[in-house]
């Protein structure tokens, strides 16, 4: 059961209210689990038919249920998910002054709002269990100010409870009148539901007496939902955290896409997706160089090659051919002695006209032998 003590013990015993409100359960559909009789006039919607001057048991004003019973339930029908403030209870007297005969079977009553039958699926209004003989009063106000479409009292006396004294053995449906007094359209509150809840209330929903707003649709909080989500923050309840959107950081507060593309390493319209292989920088446009050592392995946020620059280049992005007279795996070999002082091949390091005089070998790395000298050392001393 949700919430079962928002409104419990919010009850004030019936005074000077002098609220105005609607009651939107005048004339609606009723229904009670047992009848005093078949053909009674005492059926269910008679705590609904707007009169309750005569709380006699004749008087044909009056709902009453079965004798003997161990649990008796009321229920009314709004018609549609309604914003309830308040409920007035009316119960037996015949018309004697409180406290009246019956007061020991209204004891231990129970009030919910549902928005099916079942009361287990509602807001539990009001429950107590009476300390002091002579309660409860016979008109009782119920504060529940709660959103729903059935309005069930209730009362049980069960046999693994032990009720005080004054309580009756059975209980009873003895209502002559039930008033719910509220807002026939939920958007709307104030006394005279003509005040629109603020227009970022989830649902449109809000309270009926202070238009604060039960929830806010996503984007926005603050009790009339009238904020919109601080920086990097967005959604339900400004409780998602932005991704790395570039600039200030700052998203869109209700969906979380990022307004001007996203930082380094980050894409997606959220900038919550890492880049995929290949790509870096901000909002991952940029490719990697295609001369790193292990294809396409860049750092996602600057572009560093992860593990190296293929034979010929250089830089942590790759992306420099070798200075002249270097070579190979990230430029880190020396060119040989080239004929005529010519650059090496960037990547393999060969000298492409040769060997100056007095070296060989395809890198024109080996000095002639002892006793050979000159061009490819095919001098003999
Ligand atoms: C009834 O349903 C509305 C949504 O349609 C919800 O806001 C309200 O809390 C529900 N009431 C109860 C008593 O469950
Ligand atoms: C109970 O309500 C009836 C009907 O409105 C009213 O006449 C009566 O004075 C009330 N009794 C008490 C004790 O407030
Ligand atoms: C998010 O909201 C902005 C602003 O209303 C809109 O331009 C954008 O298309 C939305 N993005 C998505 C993914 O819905
Ligand atoms: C967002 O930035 C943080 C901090 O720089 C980083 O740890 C995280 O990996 C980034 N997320 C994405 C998807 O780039």
């Amino acid at each position: 059961m949700k919430r079962m003590f928002l409104c419990a013990f919010q009850v004030i015993l019936y005074a000077t209210c002098s609220c105005a409100y609607y009651n939107l359960a005048l004339h609606k559909p009723a229904w009670q689990r047992t009848d005093y009789s078949q053909s009674s006039p005492w059926g269910a919607d008679k705590a609904v038919d707007g009169k309750y001057t005569d709380r006699y048991f004749t008087g044909n004003q009056c709902t009453i249920s079965a004798d003997k019973q161990q649990t008796a339930e009321w229920r009314v029908d709004l018609g549609s998910v309604v914003s309830i403030n308040y409920i007035n209870i009316f119960y037996r007297t015949d018309n004697l002054p409180s406290p009246g005969p019956y007061y020991h079977r209204f004891a231990g009553y129970f009030v919910y709002v549902s928005n099916t039958t079942q009361r287990e699926d509602g807001y539990l209004c009001f429950h107590e269990i009476q300390q002091v003989d002579r309660t409860p009063t016979e008109n009782q106000t119920i504060s529940c100010p709660v959103h729903g479409r059935y309005v069930i009292f209730y009362n049980e006396r069960r046999q693994d409870v032990t009720y005080p004294s004054f309580y009756s053995q059975y209980v009873y449906n003895e209502l002559c009148e039930v008033e719910v007094y509220g807002c026939p359209v939920q958007r709307y509150y104030g006394e005279n539901c003509d005040l629109p809840c603020p227009e970022n209330c989830q649902e449109q929903r809000c309270s009926i007496t202070t238009g604060e707003c039960l929830g806010c649709v996503p984007g926005y909080k603050g009790p009339r939902c009238s904020q919109a989500c601080e920086k990097e923050t967005y959604g339900l309840e400004c409780l998602s955290l932005c991704g790395n959107c570039s600039d200030s950081g700052e998203c869109d507060n209700v969906n979380g896409t990022c307004l001007n593309g996203c930082k380094e390493g980050a894409q997606g319209d959220k900038c919550q997706t890492q880049c995929q292989l290949g790509r870096f920088g901000e909002s991952c446009l940029q490719n990697c160089s295609s001369h790193c050592y292990v294809s396409s392995h860049c750092n996602r946020f600057n572009g560093e090659c992860l593990g190296g620059c293929d034979h010929g280049w250089k830089n942590l992005d790759c992306k420099q051919e070798c200075d002249d007279g270097k070579f190979g795996y990230n430029c880190n070999q020396s060119c040989g002695r080239c004929s005529d002082g010519l650059q090496c091949d960037k990547i393999n390091g060969t000298c492409l006209n040769g060997c100056s005089p007095g070296f060989s070998g395809n890198l024109c790395d080996i000095v002639c032998p002892p006793g050979f000298f000159g061009t490819h050392c095919l001098g003999v001393v």
